[in-house]
């Protein structure tokens, strides 16, 4: 599997002082730390991130979310480029996976079932017959423990979780840490560690949606996408994949060239109609760094995407509706908004042909994902 190497340059560099809070340091990093609710009798706080160069990173650890990105365009003029909420109340209740860590299965186990050693585990069902993102109560709806990294070359923040044996129904009690650093160079550096007591199965993302135009301004289909992968991970009409794992050459699934979001989005495709539009893993080719970058040429907002992991899902906000009311009073109206989450394959515990997300008790499981954000 490709490793990144950023991190290591990062700690190399050097350690430039901030403190939390202290608005008077010598360069103009800063984290700030505030209450932003009571959820379930847990403290839920907003850390505000900012760079080197004023860019804001906001991240809540509820969800281990990240809720407002502020890059600027080629103009120089800064806009949030990721869905999210701006009050507490308006976080808790509305959609469940904007900005949040996933699991601790992302993405779809069939019929909710899988086995490991020959015992088989259940899941609560919700989406339709299928488990979706770790359950209805996954890591995306639980208060994490946040905390700031003191010492560290950029704004940092460690969100940890103790998630319980069979909570949601996997075995295992797990020890979960997502570390966000928010660099000089606008990347999110998202830093996942996971250790099990019991055999388990696992499958971290990020859940992030973006508009490069803004959140809210419009829809996403002329974002011109590139994903450096050859073969694509094709579902049946529950998001279950068949088991094929198809080439993209000569299917409108190919963007390993640039093509805008909603150029071939409507055409008569069996994986777009069962999608209803893009909603499918591409297996990524692991060859250079860069594993997918989106472009919208309007701003010249240009968003990289690099893994470590297997996959990644390219979904482009097929079942946004309009009903969520996000920041600045903005609705996110159908595709308006697009994820990509890297990660493992879907349903993978039921196929042994795909790479393999168990996680036994003397592993550690560490992956990094980073989105990087620039103009051209
Ligand atoms: C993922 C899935 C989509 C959808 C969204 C959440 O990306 O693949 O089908 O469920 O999450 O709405």
């Amino acid at each position: 599997m490709k490793k990144i190497h950023l991190l290591a340059t990062i700690m190399i560099a050097g350690v430039i002082g901030f403190t939390s809070c202290n608005q008077s340091s010598k360069n103009k990093q800063v984290v700030k730390k505030e209450n932003f609710g009571v959820y379930k009798g847990k403290d839920v706080f907003l850390f505000t991130l900012t760079n080197k160069d004023g860019n804001v990173l906001k991240i809540t650890n509820f969800g281990a979310r990240i809720t407002w990105i502020e890059v600027p365009d080629k103009a120089g003029k800064k806009e949030n480029v990721t869905f999210g909420f701006d009050t507490y109340d308006g976080m808790i209740n509305g959609d469940p996976y904007f900005g949040a860590v996933v699991g601790r299965y992302a993405n779809r186990i069939a019929k909710g079932k899988f086995s490991l050693d020959g015992t088989e585990y259940s899941l609560a069902l919700n989406n339709g017959v299928n488990t979706l993102h770790g359950g209805p109560t996954g890591w995306h709806s639980v208060v994490w423990d946040g905390e700031v990294v003191e010492k560290t070359e950029f704004p940092t923040i460690k969100f940890t979780y103790k998630s319980p044996d069979m909570e949601e129904g996997y075995p295992g009690n797990m020890d979960v840490e997502a570390i966000y650093t928010w660099t000089d160079k606008n990347e999110i550096v998202i830093d996942y560690k996971c250790t099990t007591d019991k055999k388990t199965v696992l499958n971290i993302t990020n859940h992030a949606y973006f508009n490069l135009h803004g959140a809210g301004n419009g829809d996403i289909l002329d974002h011109e996408l590139v994903i450096k992968a050859s073969t694509f991970v094709p579902v049946d009409s529950t998001l279950i994949p068949t088991g094929e794992l198809r080439p993209v050459t000569g299917t409108p699934f190919d963007f390993t060239t640039h093509h805008p979001v909603g150029e071939r989005i409507s055409e008569n495709y069996d994986q777009l109609v069962y999608g209803k539009g893009y909603d499918h893993t591409y297996i990524l080719d692991n060859k250079e760094e860069v594993d997918a970058t989106v472009y919208e040429p309007i701003s010249g907002r240009l968003m990289e995407v690099i893994s470590d992991q297997p996959g990644v899902q390219f979904y482009c906000g097929n079942f946004l509706n309009g009903k969520r009311i996000g920041h600045g009073g903005k609705p996110y109206n159908f595709r308006s908004g697009l994820c990509l989450e890297t990660g493992h394959y879907p349903d993978s515990p039921n196929h042994p042909d795909f790479p393999t997300t168990v996680l036994n008790p003397n592993e550690t499981f560490k992956s990094t994902t980073i989105y990087r954000f620039s103009v051209k």
